[in-house]
């Protein structure tokens, strides 16, 4: 029996992951574990909560105690963390909570799991701690080439700074300890669920409440857009097959400016609402980001070659049902932005 442990389950990658695991029913005992930021949502598990092979627990990843109590209790062989402070703006307005939970937080759930499965000299058989990392940790790209897993990090915001450290946490308790490992990292992921904070569902609420579009600087700057399920077949993936120790990039081949991207969300848009005023003239050039790196590129061919991941999803077609998505639950996206499910969870579940 597996029995893993699923950090950051209620944000918006976790959420996902959990969905499709459960879905294909493969007799695993999920456990999630979720502070519940502002960022994660149990509204995001609503139709999994009550899962018999689903436990869902509201805790912080720096709580040692608790982490002890939940590999004791539900002898925990894998873990995918993927709790983390996600959002670059935050981090530069205050950046101690991203060292806090993205650095601190990795190496506690580490430092657990060291304990709990080192057995004299072996590791328990089957246990692996995956950390879901981001190209964001290599830098900027000039207009050629694309990062590899061998691109030296080169982080420059405090949020991918911490995750670049968390990483490099992640690989020294690897090399110092031999605990089984996996890094992933990925590009910029959209899909249901995304606290609209991100750019995607930023656009697509503002737009369809007729709100400006604000475009950090010029709008050039290029990122290379996945599918979020693409992105959870490939954790899976790594998580079964991948070789201790390894860090496997993960891209969607689909580099596109900023700017392409929010004109193709509004012509989308257009089109499915019939609406007009949902022009190009809602767009608005804001003073840019500090630091703002210029283009992301991932090269993904060693998990293509090795683990034979592949893409199922065609960038076009979800981005559409992405739209839809979020046109059909206009609750969910107010609910998120009020803090609405928060407080039904403490109404209802406080003390689960
Ligand atoms: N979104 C992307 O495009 C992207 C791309 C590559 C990698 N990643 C990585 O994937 C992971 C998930 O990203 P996401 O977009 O789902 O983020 P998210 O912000 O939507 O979700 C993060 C979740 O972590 C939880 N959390 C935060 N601090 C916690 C703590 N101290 N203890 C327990 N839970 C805590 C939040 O409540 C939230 O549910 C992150 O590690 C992120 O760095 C994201």
């Amino acid at each position: 029996m597996v029995n893993i442990l699923i950090t950051g389950v209620a944000g918006f990658i976790g959420s996902n992951y959990v969905h499709q695991v459960l879905v294909k029913n493969r007799g695993t005992q999920i456990i999630g574990l979720d502070k519940l930021t502002y960022a994660g949502n149990i509204e995001n598990l609503t139709s999994i909560i009550n899962e018999d092979d689903f436990i869902f627990i509201k805790g912080d990843i720096c709580d040692r105690k608790l982490l002890e109590k939940i590999f004791h209790k539900y002898e925990i062989n894998q873990i995918i963390n993927f709790a983390a402070e996600s959002h670059v703006d935050r981090s530069i307005h205050d950046p101690q909570v991203f060292l806090k939970t993205n650095i601190l937080g990795t190496q506690t759930l580490l430092e657990v799991a060291k304990t709990h499965w080192s057995i004299d000299t072996s590791w328990k058989t089957g246990c692996k701690f995956l950390q879901i990392s981001t190209d964001e940790v290599y830098g900027s790209l000039g207009a050629e080439g694309k990062f590899n897993e061998n691109t030296p990090l080169d982080p420059h915001s405090p949020y991918s700074a911490s995750k670049a450290a968390a990483d490099l946490i992640v690989q020294a308790y690897h090399d110092t300890y031999g605990i089984p490992m996996n890094i992933t990292r990925c590009s910029n992921n959209f899909g249901p669920y995304q606290f609209p904070e991100k750019l995607i569902p930023l656009i697509i609420h503002n737009a369809l409440h007729h709100k400006k579009l604000p475009i950090y600087g010029d709008g050039r700057q290029i990122r290379d857009w996945i599918y979020v399920l693409d992105h959870c077949d490939a954790i899976d993936i790594v998580l079964r097959n991948g070789i201790s120790g390894n860090i496997y990039n993960i891209g969607g081949n689909n580099e596109l400016e900023n700017i392409q991207l929010v004109k193709e969300i509004i012509s989308i848009l257009n089109e499915l609402t019939e609406d007009s005023s949902i022009c190009n003239n809602l767009i608005e050039h804001v003073t840019d980001r500090p630091g703002h790196d210029r283009r992301y590129a991932i090269d993904s061919s060693k998990i293509e070659s090795d683990l034979k991941w592949q893409r199922r999803f065609i960038f076009s077609d979800v981005l559409r049902t992405t739209i839809q998505w979020y046109m059909d639950n206009p609750v969910w996206i107010d609910n998120v932005i009020t803090g609405e499910y928060q407080k039904f969870y403490e109404q209802n579940y406080g003390n689960r």
